[in-house]
């Protein structure tokens, strides 16, 4: 029989490594990526969780402490995986305390139910914590997030390297890929030109992040702590990602317009907060999908 150890102690038997993972977020984007990912790999026996219960997955609102203590005890995992949160910037903006309940305060009872235990928490933020300024950011850059949703998640940092656990924070910025039936960027870009809707993109710089090549990073960087920028390796703008976009499915280019300031969206989004991934190259060896490759995995209907 398998034996599972907790935090840290990682049984190889009969070829198979036993890790216990809980995903948060199992239908979100990145979440469900993980989730599949490990099925793939079966080296650890993941487990999501979803806020509402769809999906079979254990139901864990991160605004309700309880469920997530009962989620955390009763799967008693090695490391928790947190890609749960409430991610739309413009509602985050409008709805301040719901967004202080779910991504701060959320995560600081997630790390507190870990300390219970002695699991692991790798928690999964963003570029946004930084005020884009400047652009390629290191981790030990100055943050200053712009919105609120950037608040929060920079706070959610702060609660999880207060809480004297062992944490694995990692950076990404616009994550992309088939997923959940909820549009992301690219999706929204591919579903747009599809449809014939023109559609106004205005100059922001990031470093798009394919959310399969996120997903398998993270698997394997699970024993890892510290804070690293885990993004794709290019610097680009909205606008010209979108073109490619538009080149890599065959679609009409000419519906996408610069637009000339954001002044249609409710919070303000930083101008360039692309990510220097040096650290995560030169450390953990890793280097995520490019938008070329991130492209073709999405053309090939990869999830
Ligand atoms: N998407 C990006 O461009 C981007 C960029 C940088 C960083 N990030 C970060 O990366 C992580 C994953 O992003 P993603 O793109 O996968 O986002 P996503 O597709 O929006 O998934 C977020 C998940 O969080 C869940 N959630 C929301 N409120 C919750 C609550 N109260 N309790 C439990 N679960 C809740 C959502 O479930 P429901 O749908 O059921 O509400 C959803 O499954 C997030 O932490 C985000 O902040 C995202």
């Amino acid at each position: 029989m398998p034996i599972c150890f907790r935090a840290k102690v990682y049984k190889q038997s009969c070829g198979t490594v036993y890790m216990k993972i809980l995903v948060t977020g199992a239908n979100g984007l990145l979440g469900s990526h993980i989730i599949n990912q490990a099925a793939q790999d079966r080296k650890a026996e993941a487990v999501g969780t979803t806020r509402t219960g769809a999906g079979g997955f254990a139901k864990m609102d991160l605004g309700s402490a309880k469920e997530i203590r009962h989620a955390v005890s009763s799967f008693s995992p090695d490391v928790v995986i947190n890609t749960a949160a409430l991610t739309n910037v413009d509602y985050c903006e409008d709805h301040r305390e719901e967004a202080w309940s779910i991504n701060v305060e959320g995560t600081r009872a997630l790390a507190s139910e870990c300390r219970e235990i002695g699991a692991k928490l790798v928690h999964v933020s963003t570029d946004y914590v930084f005020d884009g300024n400047g652009g390629m950011y290191k981790e030990t850059d100055e943050t200053s997030p712009v919105q609120y949703y950037g608040k929060t998640k920079l706070e959610a940092e702060k609660a999880i390297v207060g809480s004297g656990i062992e944490y694995l924070i990692v950076r990404p910025a616009i994550i992309y890929g088939w997923g959940n039936g909820k549009l992301n960027y690219v999706t929204w870009v591919i579903d747009s030109l599809l449809k014939g809707q023109k559609i106004q993109i205005f100059d922001q710089y990031n470093s798009p992040t394919y959310a399969g090549s996120l997903a398998e990073a993270l698997l394997k960087i699970t024993d890892k702590t510290g804070l690293y920028h885990l993004a794709g390796p290019q610097r680009i703008s909205r606008h010209e990602f979108a073109m490619k976009v538009a080149e890599a499915f065959g679609l009409d280019s000419s519906l996408i317009v610069q637009a000339r300031d954001n002044s249609f969206a409710k919070a303000a989004r930083p101008h360039d907060s692309s990510l220097d991934v040096s650290k995560a190259a030169e450390e953990l060896g890793m280097r995520l999908h490019d938008i070329g490759q991130g492209l073709m995995a999405m053309q090939k209907g990869r999830l």
